[in-house]
């Protein structure tokens, strides 16, 4: 498997997803935020790129069924229902509901591009259960970090540098890595047992500690805290697969037209 890192989607292109897999990395908050809340019983996320489309999601699939989540300099966007804490993602908020998405960085990578292989969503937080997805699939992979308003990111590296790890560790077929994902594994390795020190340390880690968002970060640090992957696909990030059948009903009530 060939895995190549991009630090930020706007190193990436068209060109180079096609036919690979794909994983979207924003560990500080946004693709933690959308592990927590599909692990508490949200029915979808749209991620948008700008706020007015948020608000037209709700308009087209009624303001009963839709949240409007996401924010702005890491604040919580005027007249949305919720920011961009994970912690506020809870079971008793957002269980049914779909969230329509708005962040800075984290929404961006999953409205740039076509995908026409599988999309995952990757944290620290469902860091083993997208390991084994990538592995499963086994095709070449694309690990696309949100990064920090156009430039690198030190928490989403070490997130991509932690998946590298994993697929080290499992995959039986070799696996051969670009330069930018030695030096994630790298980042990883030299850090992997001091990740919350790591991400406080972290430009966007700093920034959210002095906006007050200090229990974020413990909460986003935390390895495997839930067994899902979210998938990718046609607009909207859900847990539903097509391989079971279980799922089938979360599709269908997805298929309205957006
Ligand atoms: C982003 O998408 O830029 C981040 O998730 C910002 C934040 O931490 O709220």
């Amino acid at each position: 498997m060939r895995i190549d890192v991009y630090f930020t989607p706007d190193s990436l292109s068209q060109k180079k997803i096609e036919g690979r897999q794909a994983v979207i990395i924003d560990a500080l908050r946004a693709s933690s935020t959308i592990v927590t809340a599909l692990a508490n019983g949200s029915r979808a996320i749209i991620p948008v790129a700008e706020t007015a489309e948020a608000v037209e999601v709700r308009s087209k699939l009624g303001p009963e069924n839709v949240l409007l989540g996401g924010e702005h300099e890491g604040i919580k966007i005027e007249n949305f229902d919720l920011g961009n804490s994970p912690l506020e993602y809870t079971k008793q908020v957002i269980d049914g509901k779909v969230i329509a998405l708005r962040t800075t960085n984290g929404t961006r990578p999953f409205t740039m591009f076509r995908y026409n292989q599988p999309v995952r969503v990757g944290a620290f937080l469902n860091l083993s259960a997208t390991v084994k997805q990538l592995c499963s699939n086994g095709s070449d992979l694309a690990l696309i970090c949100a990064g920090n308003n156009g430039s690198f990111s030190l928490e989403d590296t070490l997130a991509a540098g932690a998946i590298i790890d994993g697929l080290a560790d499992s995959l039986v077929c070799d696996i051969e890595l670009n330069d930018s994902a030695k030096l994630a594994a790298l980042h990883y390795n030299a850090n992997r047992n001091r990740l919350l020190e790591t991400i406080k340390e972290s430009e966007h880690g700093k920034r959210l500690t002095g906006l007050g968002f200090s229990e974020d970060i413990v909460f986003i640090a935390q390895t495997d805290r839930f067994d899902i992957s979210p998938r990718f696909e046609g607009g909207q990030i859900f847990l539903s697969d097509p391989e079971d059948p279980s799922t089938e009903d979360t599709q269908r009530i997805l298929g309205l037209e957006l």
